[in-house]
């Protein structure tokens, strides 16, 4: 089985997916990892993230096994927005991608074009969305809990700034599949929301569903 989760920035995505591919037994794939690690190679080489050549480049040496914590800062996430806009490191990261989804036992993936792009198979599609100011809470608690030092304001605005760049771009823009089913976490705890996906896949594959 192969579960497509799809929706902005901290949207709640990476804790459904993990959380799904828990109860499923499944692997999990967070893909904004792949661009974050991509951005912050680019970064920690001391070029610019407009070196569209270099990023390619190092979408080409990305090696999920050797992910740090240090890709889950709120300035790495930015950046990563800025890379992933580069055709050429979306090409680089692809296959990479449509491998993991197709080893079994199968695998719940979460991102910005999963369903529609690199697993438009998908047994079950969810785009998840909550509000920018629900996102901005959520990521100002988040990101207070790891000791960085950011506003709620400041994050609310990159949130509004992320979504604007990620919806826009040419290439795989976040967008919900047509045969997506859309979950708004706007009002659910992570309990909440795992359990309306729940029902969501649930019914999906289910033969009465
Ligand atoms: O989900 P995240 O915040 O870790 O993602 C960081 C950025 O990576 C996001 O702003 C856009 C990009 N991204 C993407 O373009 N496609 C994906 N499948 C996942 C993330």
């Amino acid at each position: 089985m192969i579960i497509a989760i799809d929706g902005p920035a901290a949207s709640g995505k990476g804790t459904l997916g993990k959380r799904l591919a828990e109860h499923f037994g499944l692997s999990h794939l967070d893909t904004g990892l792949l661009y974050r690690a991509v951005a912050k190679a680019v970064l920690d080489a001391g070029r610019e993230l407009s070196d569209r050549d270099y990023a390619a480049q190092a979408a080409t040496r990305i090696d999920p096994k050797h992910f740090s914590a240090a890709l889950k800062s709120h300035a790495i996430g930015e950046a990563a927005s800025v890379v992933s806009a580069y055709p050429a490191v979306r090409d680089a990261l692809f296959k990479l991608q449509q491998d993991f989804a197709a080893t079994p036992p199968g695998a719940v993936l979460d991102g910005r074009d999963i369903g529609t792009v690199i697993c438009p198979q998908a047994d079950v599609k969810i785009f998840v969305t909550a509000s920018p100011e629900a996102r901005a809470r959520r990521r100002y608690l988040e990101l207070c809990g790891q000791g960085q030092d950011v506003t709620e304001t400041a994050i609310l605005d990159d949130i509004l700034r992320r979504d604007e760049r990620d919806r826009s771009r040419a290439v795989a823009p976040l967008i919900a599949a047509d045969d997506a089913t859309m979950l708004d976490t706007t009002h659910l705890d992570v309990e909440a929301a795992f359990a309306a996906a729940l029902k969501l896949v649930e019914q999906r594959v289910s033969p009465r569903g």
